[in-house]
């Protein structure tokens, strides 16, 4: 049998710390059931200490999700790891992840520590962590810039303490490949109960190592990556996982490395992250870009045309791309529709399903073919929102050379009817600065991306927002084959959620960033 690769998730935690990804309750249980579809080993649900918002979602999380692994992070505390546990418990298989830093830098202008109080630090945080459960990880932050024996010394005490993972983190991104190779054998050989713990690897991507890092600690001997979908994650991001788990396929019968990964389920995964988190795949990114698999240029079209092998070292449909993609169409019925629904993961009310089916059915009406993205979209869309105060009932757009960009909208807010005409540079920026009149809204639009759902001219635009009023930061999404209107759907959508958060003072500090 193969050596199999742990792969740990931590989208929902790392990948959470990404500038501006901040997902809801809703959002990471959606995502976290499309990550056990995927296969991963273990998912890091969040950061219980981190706001009570965190320590809900992961319970839920944990909860919920049965079938694999869910971890939950604390520095090395034990309020941090009380909480922790207080949020994994019900999992089916919980699991601890305690951390320190282990660098002088850190240690000197951070914790203000010595080496001694850190491994002292390092054992009753892992031994508080074993009293709750048998599985418990711990973490060297900054391990890739520490004292290489002071390093081996420290997993050591962790693993005589009981901890099950060790591992080791380019938090950073600092290390070059074949340092953090040798560093990884390094601790192999110099750390004399090794063997008794699964070896781990967390890169980031400040350098765009992150991948050729944490493929050179697996060579090294590492068995678990920690990585996230579309390598999302603090500053430059994180591994990603498509990424390493695809090159550990494509030189599968060299590397002789397996993987629980499903790989067909890696493009869906991806296309649900970029949607909840609003992050767009940048079109050349490696696997899951929109050209990945594009061939522009005639002699590699004529070649791929012959063979798909003369240019393509991955075929599609591994990644889940173009198979099993064409769900439904407009003769599809109520329970085919309800069915899909259960099957990306949805399970709802009878009254939801009846309202997304008249929308699947206007849609499917101006669309040949719907896709599982599509539906994914409509739900974003239609369910996983807060009450609208704003809804759009009619948009008209003019532009073009020679043209004064101008948007007529229509809006209910508060049930009732209110009608509007303004002017832009843009069409966009004739119907937000419209928008923004009817409302009197205060906010200042911080991002605005859009991007194409599926592929072909027909495609749904989806367009993200990203808004700011006073401090709280929200998410608008809206998805249309119009991109104005899916732009002036986006916008009303991030001015519905910021009206909810006024409303809702009360609401925890997760929860206010919707
Ligand atoms: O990058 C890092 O060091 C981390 C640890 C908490 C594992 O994310
Ligand atoms: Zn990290």
């Amino acid at each position: 049998m193969k050596d199999q690769v742990i792969f740990f998730d931590t989208t929902l935690r790392d990948g959470e710390q990404s500038p501006g990804a901040s997902m809801n309750t809703a959002e990471k249980l959606r995502l976290a059931t499309q990550l056990e579809k995927l296969g991963v080993d273990v998912l890091e649900a969040g950061f219980p200490a981190a706001s009570p918002g965190d320590l809900e979602a992961v319970k839920i999380i944990a909860q919920k999700i049965r079938g694999l692994q869910v971890a939950g992070l604390a520095r090395a505390s034990k309020q941090d790891i009380d909480q922790a546990w207080e949020a994994v418990k019900e999992a089916a298989h919980p699991r601890i992840h305690t951390f320190i830093a282990t660098s002088d830098i850190h240690l000197e202008h951070k914790l203000k520590m010595n080496r001694e109080e850190v491994i002292r630090e390092t054992v009753n945080a892992v031994k508080h962590a074993k009293a709750y459960t048998e599985n418990v990880e711990f973490s060297a932050e900054d391990a890739s810039r520490s004292d290489k024996d002071y390093l081996c010394r420290v997993l050591e005490a962790a693993i005589e303490a009981g901890a099950t993972t060790v591992n080791i983190p380019d938090t950073v991104g600092y290390a070059l490949p074949n340092e953090f190779g040798e560093l990884i054998r390094y601790i192999r050989q110099h750390t004399p109960n090794i063997h008794r713990a699964v070896l781990s690897v967390h890169c980031h991507n400040d350098l765009g190592l992150a991948t050729a890092n944490t493929l050179a600690g697996i060579q090294a001997g590492a068995r678990q990556a920690e990585v996230t979908v579309n390598g999302i994650g603090e500053r430059a991001g994180n591994t990603s996982l498509e990424e390493v788990v695809m090159t550990l396929y494509t030189h599968r019968d060299h590397m002789g490395l397996s993987t629980r990964i499903n790989t067909q389920e890696i493009y869906p995964t991806s296309r649900l992250v970029s949607m909840i988190s609003g992050i767009v795949v940048q079109p050349n990114k490696a696997v899951v870009g929109a050209n990945a698999f594009a061939h522009e240029a005639g002699i590699h079209q004529d070649g791929v045309l012959k063979h798909t092998l003369t240019y393509e070292i991955m075929e599609p449909m591994t990644i889940g791309l173009d198979t099993n993609r064409l769900v439904l169409g407009k003769h599809s019925g109520r329970h085919a529709f309800r069915d899909k629904l259960v099957d990306l993961g949805y399970e709802l009310g009878e009254e939801d399903v009846d309202h997304l089916f008249r929308k699947f059915k206007m849609l499917a009406d101006k669309r040949k073919e719907v896709l599982d993205e599509d539906i994914e979209a409509l739900v974003a869309e239609e369910i996983l929102r807060v009450p609208d105060t704003y809804k759009l009932d009619y948009l008209n757009v003019v532009s073009g050379t020679g043209t004064v960009p101008t948007a007529t909208i229509k809006l209910r807010i508060d049930e009732n009817e209110a009608q509007s005409a303004g002017f832009g540079v843009g069409p966009i920026d004739a119907t937000f600065n419209t928008i923004a009149k009817m409302t009197g809204t205060r906010s200042k639009l911080l991002r605005f991306s859009v991007s194409s759902i599926s592929g072909g001219m027909d495609a749904l635009g989806e367009v993200t927002v990203r808004l700011e009023e006073d401090g709280l930061v929200v998410l608008g999404k809206g998805a249309d084959q119009d991109i104005f209107t899916a732009s002036a759907k986006a916008y009303i959508n991030g001015l519905n959620r910021l009206e909810y958060l006024k409303k809702n003072p009360s609401l925890h500090p997760d929860e206010r960033r919707l």
